[in-house]
């Protein structure tokens, strides 16, 4: 599941029409990032949660035959695979969040299409940089304790407030046993330095905990709140992910992750390192 169903308000102007998702990083956009990471992790179809206006993110994941043709009869062939491949990543389900309530009231949006199924949950904010990626982390970790599990990250005290924050009963090396979960915590308030990330698994109790959730940090339905409160009826586990998230949801964490993935990549290496020398002789 990937709700994206937020406004982008963290990225305005460019964000006015366009859905952050569709952003270009190097040469595609966010959300084919987050779906290539969930099909490399083991997934087979993609829930997306859209308000409306954002349809265009479930388009770019279905073939476009139409395009797919002029690209053929053209000798595109290289683009013609490009386009193919995103329009064929895997099953794309779409669920409607009708007003912006918050990351929880945009996971419930999702219970009918997810039915009783345990289910990987992404926020496409974060870009996976690991030799096996955060999702399938994540899913590892169900398979050996087969509870819900939260991607946890150390981070500064001051960054804190930013996060849910986890509060830790016991570990077993990168595994943490939670014992509570505050969302965007004041940094004297924390109870750790671990950090909840943007990549979950979730078990369908999910959906109970949130009908009872209500409106908590800034006003809306948190997810941080509804997986606290499955506690009470078992264990929730956190792991700390091998690898590196890179923000693509912030301005400056978007250019950071742009200028990093192109000074990696064989493509586009060239075009960072002559960037700001370019038309001098
Ligand atoms: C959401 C979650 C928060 C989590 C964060 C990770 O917050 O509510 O618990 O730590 O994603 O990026 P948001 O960034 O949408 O404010």
């Amino acid at each position: 599941m990937i709700p994206a169903a937020g406004l982008g308000t963290r990225f305005l102007p460019a964000t006015k029409e366009l859905p952050k998702e569709l952003l270009p990083v190097l040469d595609r956009p966010v959300i084919q990032w987050a779906v290539e990471e969930a099909v490399a992790s083991g997934a087979d179809e993609i829930i997306l949660v859209l308000a409306e206006g954002k349809e265009a993110l479930a388009a770019h994941l279905r073939p476009d035959l139409p395009l797919e043709r002029l690209l053929e009869e053209r000798g595109k062939t290289a683009e013609l695979e490009a386009v193919r491949k995103a329009g064929n990543l895997c099953r794309v389900t779409v669920a409607r969040q009708a007003a912006p309530r918050g990351l929880g009231d945009a996971v419930l949006c999702a219970a009918a299409a997810v039915g009783d199924r345990t289910f990987l949950c992404m926020l496409p904010d974060d870009l996976s940089l690991a030799q096996t990626p955060v999702l399938r982390q994540l899913w590892n970790a169900h398979e050996q304790l087969g509870t819900s599990i939260l991607a946890l990250m150390r981070v500064p005290n001051d960054q804190i407030s930013r996060y849910g924050c986890a509060e830790i009963a016991e570990s077993r090396g990168k595994l943490h046993r939670v014992s509570g979960l505050v969302e965007k915590p004041p940094a004297a308030e924390a109870r750790s330095d671990l950090a909840v990330m943007g990549r979950y698994v979730l078990t369908p109790a999910i959906f109970g905990a949130l009908r009872k959730t209500q409106p908590g940090a800034l006003g809306e339905i948190q997810l941080t709140d509804a997986i606290g409160s499955m506690l009470e009826g078992g264990d929730v586990w956190g792991v700390e992910f091998e690898g590196e998230l890179l923000d693509v949801g912030t301005p400056a964490g978007w250019l950071a992750t742009n200028m990093r993935l192109a000074r990696e990549h064989p493509e586009f290496r060239n075009a960072v390192a002559s960037a700001g020398t370019a038309g001098r002789s």
